[in-house]
């Protein structure tokens, strides 16, 4: 854990690095956009996801943000194959619904989980180079590199890892993880890229550094970010959807859905218990 490892210190994000990196393949992202079409999920007569439709286009940076239990990681989870759900879902022109996991991935979706998923006895760089293998396909993961890949390479960079390439992942600190994740799903070539609660637990300095990080990798590749915390949001989002029991209540820009009654209201009833009363005491703040 990162408390046990104080040597390790917060990475700087290359932004050399990473003008480099997202400079340079713009127009193979030109045209993705998500489009999800009366997404329902339902466990055991539990509907948890109740016709949601939602549409990211590239470029975006869009919010999913909600009460706890209002249904934003399901709605990750059955985009990513890991629950079955109906309705329509597709991202550069392939259906994602009935797929496995893995196909969903090769189609260029990656995600994050809430608590990172690393393999914390392996280094960083390898950590990085097996993403990458999972791209390249068994035959190419069986032959011996004597180097490292370019795209692990730019995404060590742009993630501001390059520094503890060598160091196990498990000694890293929390932020760094996130990163390191996120650095996963860029050598994998995610173009949509879904990340469940990135800044959960993270310092207000690496909240910043990642607020910046996906808003450079939302200029090209689709984004969408779940996330509680109202200030993040307010200082990085370009547009949000909010959901709540399961349905989407409010969309528009940042001001738009902060000045929705409703949503004041979902947030306010949620505020006695939970993770939601952190963003009921900051959404007082917009009435
Ligand atoms: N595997 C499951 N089986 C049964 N119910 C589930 C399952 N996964 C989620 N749920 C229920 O579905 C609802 C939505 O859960 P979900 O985890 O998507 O919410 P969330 O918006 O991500 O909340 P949080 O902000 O707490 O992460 C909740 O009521 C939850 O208890
Ligand atoms: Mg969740």
């Amino acid at each position: 854990m990162s408390d046990t490892t104080p040597a390790v210190e917060a990475g700087r994000l290359d932004t050399e690095a990473l003008e480099q990196v997202l400079a340079a393949p713009a127009a193979r992202f030109r045209h993705d956009y998500l489009e999800v079409r009366g997404l329902r999920v339902e466990f055991d007569g539990f509907v948890a996801v109740d016709g949601v439709d939602l549409t990211v286009t590239q470029g975006d940076l869009r919010f999913l943000i909600g009460p706890n239990g209002a249904g934003k990681t399901t709605v990750v989870d059955a985009l990513t194959g890991l629950v079955a759900a109906a309705g329509s879902a597709q991202f550069g022109g392939v259906d994602l619904l009935g797929r496995p996991s893995h196909r969903i991935a090769r189609s260029g979706v990656g995600r994050t989980f809430q608590t990172a998923s690393v393999f914390d006895e392996l280094t960083v760089l390898q950590n990085l180079d097996i993403a990458a293998g999972a791209r390249r396909g068994p035959l190419t993961l069986l032959r011996r590199r004597r180097s490292v890949p370019p795209e692990v390479e730019a995404a060590l960079e742009t993630v501001g890892l390059a520094h503890v390439r060598d160091l196990p992942a498990g000694v890293l600190a929390h932020g760094q993880k996130q990163w390191l994740e996120i650095g996963m799903l860029l050598v994998q070539d995610a173009r949509l890229l879904l990340l469940d609660e990135p800044v959960a637990g993270m310092s207000q300095a690496e909240r910043e550094e990642t607020g910046l990080l996906l808003q450079r990798i939302g200029e090209q590749r689709t984004v969408v970010v779940v996330e509680h915390d109202m200030e993040f949001l307010r200082a990085f989002a370009s547009s949000v959807t909010v959901l709540h029991q399961g349905k989407v209540l409010a969309e528009g820009t940042v001001a738009q859905v902060q000045a929705d009654p409703r949503v004041v209201e979902v947030y306010l009833g949620t505020g006695a218990h939970g993770r939601g009363s952190r963003t009921a005491a900051t959404s007082t703040e917009v009435e």
